[in-house]
């Protein structure tokens, strides 16, 4: 059965919905038990994150593995112990899914998952070690109605130097999904200039943790609405950490961050 959020999905504990984090346990490079996920699902929590979409990496080196129904499986077992454990926190299921020209035939064949499994929203991690353009793949999956989210473009060494590169994702309907630690510095100056310039220029209008553990890639969702209401402003820190993510898992169309229209990045 599919899951909806609700406005009681918001209101609790926490307020943010993180639509990308390495949360189940041994899937991929994130918790290797099921003790490991509960421990970054508690500091999702002390995060004020309220509801997370649990992302394993699907194809790329993860190929044939991470399959939609073990996912699906996955995230029915982590809710379940964290309902047991009285741990207030609500995952749906997702993926992280590698560029490969099968993926709309993946989509179709039910093997591969879209954000929040509503077949609206694809995550799309384009490969840091060399660049190939996603441009024909997102305009296949505009045209079957799916639209790619690609995440975190900030930490992508090719799209830093030539930051134009997006602009074509963004007419296919692309949404660009920065990292939140990315604006505090936590993959350097680089990454961290482009994210803030992704979002100022409302061309970035999701930020989620990616997180994958309580050590080195911990969840910073509280200080990056902190820095966005204090760099940009807190309607726009709501946008990008609240409210356009929770459109995602409703599949609605999403709004820039900043009040002004999407504007090119420079430089
Ligand atoms: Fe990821």
């Amino acid at each position: 059965m599919k899951q909806q959020i609700s406005n009681n999905s918001v209101v609790g504990m926490g307020r943010y919905v993180d639509i990308h984090c390495h949360c189940l346990p041994g899937f991929d490079d994130g918790p290797a038990t099921m003790a490991n996920a509960l421990s970054l699902c508690r500091a999702l929590v002390k995060d004020e994150i309220a509801v997370v979409v649990a992302t394993p990496h699907q194809l790329g080196r993860f190929d044939g593995k991470n399959e939609a129904d073990a996912v699906r499986q996955g995230v029915f077992d982590l809710n379940r112990e964290l309902k047991s454990k009285n741990i207030p926190l609500i995952v749906f299921a997702g993926a992280d899914v590698r560029l490969d020209e099968r993926i709309p035939y993946l989509i179709e064949a039910d093997r591969i998952l879209t954000v929040g499994d509503n077949n609206q929203y694809l995550m799309l991690e384009i490969p840091h070690e060399v660049f190939i353009n996603p441009e024909p793949l997102i305009a296949q999956l505009a045209s079957d109605g799916i639209k790619t989210i690609v995440s975190h473009p900030e930490r992508n060494e090719f799209i830093c130097n030539k930051p134009k590169t997006v602009l074509p994702w963004l007419k296919h309907g692309a949404c660009l999904q920065v990292t939140a630690a990315s604006l505090s510095g936590d993959f350097g100056t680089a990454a961290k200039m482009m994210a803030w310039n992704l979002l100022r220029s409302g061309q970035a209008k999701l930020v989620a943790t990616d997180a994958h553990d309580c050590k080195t890639r911990v969840p910073r969702m509280s200080d990056a609405f902190r820095l966005i209401s204090k760099g940009i402003g807190v309607s726009a820190a709501r946008r990008v950490c609240i409210e356009n993510p929770k459109k995602v898992l409703e599949g609605k169309v999403l709004e820039p961050a900043a009040n002004s229209v999407e504007q090119e990045v420079c430089g």
